[in-house]
C-alpha cells in the first residue's frame, strides 16, 4: 500500500515527527535493555581481528558515517577512514586484506555507494553495510548486514533513516569496542542506557516544533547561512548546512566552529545567520569563544543548545533553540530535529516543493 501523509502537510514533516518510534524500533535490534548489552547480528570474535575501519557513504549517510568515526575511535580506539563515495574509488585507497569495509545508505542503490563496495570487495575486503532497505543491492551483497528500520522514507531529504543510521553506528561502536576489550560491562551497560533514552529525547526535540516554525523566518531572507559545531556535532553542522540547501536553496555551510577563523569568519556581518550547535559538555566553552568571535564581528547567532548552555551563552543570540539535556553519546541524534524542523519550516516559508526539491533524486543511481 501507498505510504499516507496521514495529518502532516509533507512527507519530510511527517518522517521527522517518524524518529522516537523508528528510532525505538531500530535500536530494539540492536540492544538487551535488560542485560544492559549492545547485541548486534556479529561475534565477537570477528570483530576482535578489525585493526582498522573505513567507512564510505554519500549525502546525508555520509554525514552518518562522519559523526561514527568519533565514536568508533573514542570507544573502540580503532582507527577509521572515511570517504565519500565517489572518491573512495579512484584514489586508490589501501586496503589491507582481511580489513573491514562499513557502507552506509537508506536506498542501498546508491551508484557510487555500490562501486565502492565491489572495490572493496576486489580488494578482499569484509563488507558491512548499514541500510534501510533490506531488499536492495548493497544488502544483498553484504557479508555483514545492519539494517535501519525506519520504513519507507518517501522525502527526498533523508531525515528519519539518518537517525536510524546514529542509532545502528552507536551500538556499532559499542560492540567493537566490546570486541577490542575497551569497554567494562558497566561502560557497557551506561552507553546502552543513554541509547535508551533517545527517543524520549527525540520527543522533547519534536515538541520545540513550534518555536522553530516561529524563528524561521529570521533565516528565510538569508542569502548564506553557516552552522558551526565541534567534534561530533561538526558532522552534525554540516547535516544541518545540506538539509537547508537541499529543501530551501539557501547556501549553506557547516563548519568546524574553531576553523571558522580560517576563512569563513572573513564572511560574517549582520546578513548571514550563524546557527551554532552546542550541547553543554566537555566542547563547550570552546565552541561559545568561536561564537563570541561572530558576535565581535556583528554575525547573528542562533544557538542551539540546552537549557545549561542557553543560561551560560544565549544573551545576545538572535535567538536560541532549547534541547533536552542528553548525555554527549546521543547529542547527534537529538540535535538532527532542530536542523531539520529549521530546514522545514524555512523551505514551507519559501514555498519549494518541499518533498521533491529541483535537480534532487531519492536515489541517485548513476555515477
Ligand atoms: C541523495 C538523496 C540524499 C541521500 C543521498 C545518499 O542525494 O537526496 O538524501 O542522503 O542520496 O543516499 P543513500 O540512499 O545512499 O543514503
Amino acid at each position: 500500500a501507498p505510504v499516507e501523509k496521514g495529518n502532516y502537510r509533507h512527507y519530510m514533516q511527517k518522517e521527522i515527527f517518524e524518529q522516537p518510534i523508528v528510532v525505538a524500533q531500530t535500536l530494539q535490534t540492536y540492544v538487551r535493555p535488560f542485560e544492559g548489552e549492545v547485541a548486534l547480528p556479529v561475534v565477537d570474535a570477528d570483530l576482535q581481528a578489525v585493526n582498522r575501519l573505513t567507512i564510505v557513504a554519500c549525502g546525508t549517510s555520509f554525514y552518518a558515517g562522519l559523526v561514527a568515526k568519533y565514536w568508533v575511535e573514542q570507544f573502540a580506539r580503532v582507527p577509521v577512514d572515511i570517504d565519500v563515495a565517489s572518491e573512495f574509488r579512484y584514489r586508490e585507497p589501501v586496503l589491507e586484506p582481511g580489513g573491514l569495509a562499513l557502507f552506509i545508505s537508506q536506498s542501498g542503490e546508491t551508484a557510487d555507494t555500490l562501486a565502492a563496495l565491489r572495490h572493496a570487495r576486489s580488494q578482499q575486503q569484509r563488507i558491512a553495510v548499514v541500510v534501510n532497505v533490506p531488499t536492495s543491492s548493497m544488502a544483498r551483497e553484504a557479508d555483514l548486514l545492519f539494517p535501519t528500520h525506519a520504513g519507507p522514507e518517501i522525502g527526498v531529504a533523508s531525515t528519519k533513516a539518518f537517525t536510524c543510521q546514529l542509532a545502528v553506528l552507536a551500538a556499532l561502536a559499542a560492540n567493537l569496542a566490546r570486541a577490542k576489550g575497551r569497554l567494562t560491562r558497566e561502560e557497557e551497560q551506561e552507553i546502552v542506557g543513554h541509547l535508551q533514552e533517545a527517543p524520549a529525547a527525540l520527543n522533547a526535540a519534536l515538541n520545540h516544533d513550534e518555536d522553530i516554525a516561529a524563528m524561521a523566518h529570521l533565516i528565510a531572507p538569508a542569502r548564506d547561512v553557516l552552522y558551526l559545531g565541534r567534534g561530533p556535532d561538526f558532522p552534525m553542522a554540516m547535516e544541518g548546512a545540506l538539509k537547508l540547501k537541499e529543501i530551501s536553496y539557501i547556501h549553506a555551510e557547516g563548519y568546524a566552529a574553531g576553523e571558522m577563523k580560517h576563512g569563513p569568519i572573513a564572511l560574517i556581518d549582520d546578513n548571514v545567520p550563524v546557527i551554532v550547535i552546542a550541547p553543554s559538555g566537555p566542547l563547550f566553552e570552546k565552541t561559545v569563544s568561536n561564537m563570541q568571535e561572530v558576535r565581535a564581528r556583528g554575525g547573528k547567532i542562533v544557538l542551539i543548545s540546552d537549557a545549561k548552555g542557553i543560561e551560560e551563552a544565549g544573551e545576545g543570540c538572535m535567538a536560541t533553540i532549547e534541547m533536552p539535556a542528553v548525555h554527549p553519546l546521543i547529542a547527534p541524534l537529538v540535535y538532527a530535529v532542530p536542523v531539520q524542523l529549521l530546514a522545514y519550516h524555512v523551505a514551507v516559508l519559501k514555498g519549494t516543493d518541499v518533498d521533491q526539491p529541483r535537480n534532487l533524486a531519492k536515489s541517485v543511481t548513476v555515477e
